[in-house]
């Protein structure tokens, strides 16, 4: 006892949800007002690399972002760690002479180190990576046996929108119906990341900038505030809910595109009924809708979809590779890569497209 170091590396990659999720139903719990459904990304793009070491010389937990050391106080951290600690498992290495007992967990402290591989805080759901990330290398240190549905209570515990970067393709976060511990409210897989492949994501970086009211500070404002959040809850979601996992399932992309395109902007709206208004958006964001707006008025058929989280940086979706690329021809029109406009660089889902 007490010189040993146990270290394990994860990756997880972000996720944008193409039904919104905004607002809770329980602020501690996180259980939201509504179903969500997202996509998650693969891991060359987006994603949280997060190591956790455990040893006895370890006086307290600790946490570096990015490089920075960060407090671990919030109840967020607080949840998530004592919620990972208790589902620890026995785990033993008889070379390196290690025998931790399961309750051993609730004692022994952990430093994290965490790395964000996009800029953290712009509405590129680096709060999703980093719990999904944090949630699923803790699980593997401590020999915890839960399946990814049941990992993914736990990363909510975080940050709501984590839940659903435990799975790979389309994801949805059912709401629950366990009032008390939230243990039914957890993201299942809807289609896997092989399911359609035709589609092509694009993020169009606008501002690395931090936006200036994090998701964990606008959405309780919404709640408590926007009457238009509640009926969007109970009349619309619900019923989107139903139509989008439909256009997944038969890849019908004028339809996911409409529904994207729709909960994005309805979104929105609920920020800008909140009082005071959340704008997250800005005139860049706006145009870029008008640009997909207006290719896919010109094409007849729809080609491209948008959807913007709490954030002014945009997502796209084009229906194949020749959307794609008809897209970002126009986008490149509209926004030359100079220095006179914040639209920055695209990251592309395929790098492919750019040349
Ligand atoms: O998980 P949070 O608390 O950061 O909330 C994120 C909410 C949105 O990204 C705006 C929407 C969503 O469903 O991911």
């Amino acid at each position: 006892e007490g010189e040993w170091v146990l270290m394990v590396t994860a990756k997880a990659p972000s996720n944008i949800s193409v039904i919104k999720y905004w607002g809770k139903r329980n602020e501690a719990l996180i259980l939201a007002v509504n179903e969500s459904i997202s996509i998650t990304l693969d891991l060359d793009h987006l994603c949280a690399t997060t190591t956790v070491a455990v040893s006895p010389k370890f006086e307290k937990d600790r946490l570096w972002l990015n490089g920075k050391e960060m407090s671990l106080s919030s109840d967020r951290y607080q949840n998530t760690l004592r919620e990972i600690r208790s589902r620890g498992d026995n785990f033993e290495d008889d070379e390196k002479g290690i025998k931790i007992m399961k309750e051993d967990w609730m004692r022994l402290h952990f430093h994290i180190a965490s790395h964000n591989n996009f800029p953290t805080g712009t509405g590129l759901a680096s709060s999703a990576a980093g719990f999904a990330c944090l949630v699923f290398a803790l699980a593997k240190l401590m020999n915890v046996k839960d399946d990814m549905s049941q990992l993914s209570t736990v990363a909510r515990l975080g940050s709501g929108s984590a839940c659903r970067s435990l799975h790979g393709g389309f994801v949805k976060w059912v709401l629950g119906k366990d009032e008390k511990k939230g243990k039914d409210s957890f993201a299942i897989q809807l289609e896997d990341e092989k399911h359609w492949e035709d589609l092509v994501i694009l993020i169009a970086v606008v501002s690395s900038q931090q936006k200036e009211i994090s998701s964990a500070k606008g959405a309780p404002l919404t709640v408590a505030t926007s009457p238009f959040l509640h009926y969007r809850a109970k009349e619309v979601v619900p019923k989107r809910i139903v139509e989008m996992e439909r256009a997944i399932q038969s890849r019908d992309f004028a339809t996911f595109a409409k529904l994207t395109c729709a909960d994005s902007n309805q979104f929105h709206a609920t920020c800008l009924d909140t009082s005071p208004p959340l704008f997250y958006m800005n005139d860049t964001s706006h145009r870029i809708i008008n640009c997909v707006e207006k290719l896919n008025r010109h094409e007849g058929v729809p080609q491209g979809a948008y959807t913007y989280d709490a954030g002014c940086n945009g997502f796209l979706f084009a229906r194949d590779r020749k959307a794609a690329a008809l897209l970002l021809q126009r986008l490149l029109y509209y926004f030359p890569p100079n220095p006179d406009t914040d639209l920055s660089s695209y990251i592309l889902g395929d790098k492919s497209i750019l040349k």
